[in-house]
């Protein structure tokens, strides 16, 4: 007797699930940031145009792999190609690697929520600092390692419940929640004074240098590794996680217009977060009185040091912002690992099934996180390398922890090596044609040329500038 295989109840359940999986903490820390450092409204161009034709692009192609295929991206990848079945193995690595931290940032947001919930509760005189209490908590790998337990314990049990009864069901839910909260932030955070300051941080060009937030303009081959990698991190590709959503999904859909739309999503949602964030970062650091090139307003320190001051600055109010804010990062937090962990579920049950056999989800949702955490377990006792527990170079700047570590080699490297090798593959191995049949089972109107010029030639010729971009950052 044949099974069939699981999918999702509705097309719009599957979006809400794929803008859960783009939507995560490098939305929330990456891309304003870096938006603000490399010129503002022209980094936001060069991202544009980088999500458009490339990342549109891969995006596409994933979810029309997957789901032509009807398997994860090993096997995907396994039935398509005879050259490059290889790429399915980083795309099966990748999630343990990123995994390894999202866990562990994900378990801090439930510590800051707590605390704020708390301070929120009985009063909230005497907080300690931003400062402090990230540091009390770096220092303490126990309480890191159990917190990520429990980020992953939450996750297990999404994913242990199925394609639409667990992933879907949640984002459903969270998106929504998600968005609504983050119009809330946004709103509490332009009203406070000095806001404006933040706002043209991010969107005049130049201005973070002029005003001293930022030592120096980026080179243009930097910021087009750096608005490179952001978008394919941000939109989860090159690691099996779209392959993966798409071969859930019902042949009738249109495979364009889902990717135009999460693309967008995505690109959206990491705009307002930086309008959520920055401004109030910026507020709150003049307030204090300090120094604007001091301001912290990217990676985990914005989030886990200067966000929580902006809140502890505003007392008993703050702590209930406080609150929203680390469930929104929560949510965005889980929706995205859910998406990396069902990369690794989908592999070993797809397995199960060649063999004959009915796979056990639970059980091998289990497995999975259990592994997961093991690399948790070392990126909690290194405390973003401040425990001193590995010798990590102190002169090296990419990597001295365990978090650069991981990220090193999930983002940096198997992550554009895996899209420039699919590019090639689909362009010059399989085809353009075998990915176009695809998209046109639900898409009548006009792709094929831009498609195929795309694929060939621009997509792995930006992919080598992406490259070489982070290995002149690496070396330099
Ligand atoms: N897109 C997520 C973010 O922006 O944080 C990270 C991510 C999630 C990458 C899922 C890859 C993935 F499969
Ligand atoms: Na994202």
């Amino acid at each position: 007797m044949e099974t069939k295989r699981a999918s999702w109840a509705s097309n719009l359940g599957f979006l809400m699930a794929a803008i859960g999986s783009a939507v995560g903490l490098g939305n929330i820390w990456g891309f304003p940031y870096k938006m603000g450092k490399s010129g503002g409204f022209a980094y936001l161009a060069v991202y544009a145009l980088l999500a458009i034709f490339v990342g549109f692009i891969v995006m596409a192609s994933e979810l029309a792999m997957g789901r032509k295929t009807g398997q994860g991206a090993m096997g995907t990848y396994h039935a398509l190609t005879k050259k490059f079945r290889w790429i399915g193995w980083l795309a099966l690595f990748s999630p343990f690697a990123v995994m390894g931290f999202y866990a562990v940032l994900g378990g801090y947001c439930i510590e800051y929520m707590a605390l704020n919930l708390s301070n929120f509760a009985f009063g909230s005189e005497s907080l300690a600092t931003g400062g402090e209490l990230f540091a009390a908590m770096l220092s303490n790998p126990a309480g890191a390692v159990l917190f990520a337990a429990l980020f992953l314990a939450l996750c297990y049990l999404i994913n242990r419940s199925g394609i639409s009864g667990g992933i879907e069901k949640f984002n459903n839910v969270g998106m929504p929640t998600l968005f609504v909260m983050l119009v809330v932030i946004i709103i509490r955070s332009l009203t406070l004074p000095g806001a404006m300051e933040g706002l043209k941080f991010m969107f005049v060009p130049g201005y973070a240098v002029e005003a001293g937030f930022v030592a120096e303009t980026p080179s243009l081959l930097s910021v087009f590794a750096s608005a490179g990698g952001q978008m394919f991190f941000s939109l989860s590709l090159a690691m099996g996680a779209m392959i993966t959503y798409g071969s859930y999904l019902n042949q009738k859909e249109d495979l364009v217009k889902n990717s135009a739309i999460i693309v967008f999503a995505d690109t959206l949602v990491a705009t307002m977060a930086g309008i959520a964030v920055i401004p109030a970062a910026v507020a709150n650091g003049i307030a204090s009185g300090t120094p604007l090139d001091q301001i912290k307003l990217g990676g985990p320190n914005l989030l886990f040091v200067t966000l929580q001051d902006v809140f502890r600055a505003m007392g008993t109010a703050g702590a209930l912002f406080g609150v929203i804010f680390y469930l929104l990062v929560l949510i965005a937090a889980i929706s995205s690992a859910i998406a990396l962990i069902e990369v690794d579920i989908t592999y070993f049950l797809d397995r199960a099934e060649q063999k004959g056999r009915k796979g056990n989800r639970p059980k091998v949702a289990f497995l999975v996180c259990l592994a997961i955490f093991a690399v948790s377990v070392l990126v909690g006792i290194d405390g973003l390398g401040t425990t001193g527990v590995f010798p990590w170079p102190a002169t090296a700047g990419w990597n001295d922890s365990m978090l650069d570590f991981v990220d090193m080699l999930s983002e940096g490297l198997a992550m554009p090596i895996g899209a420039l090798m699919m590019s090639i593959m689909v362009g010059w191995e399989i085809r353009p044609q075998t990915v176009l049949d695809e998209l046109h089972i639900g898409y009548t109107g006009r792709i094929d040329t831009f498609y195929r010029i795309c694929i060939k030639y621009i997509t792995p010729i930006g992919m080598l500038l992406v490259l070489a971009g982070q290995v002149n950052d690496f070396f330099s």
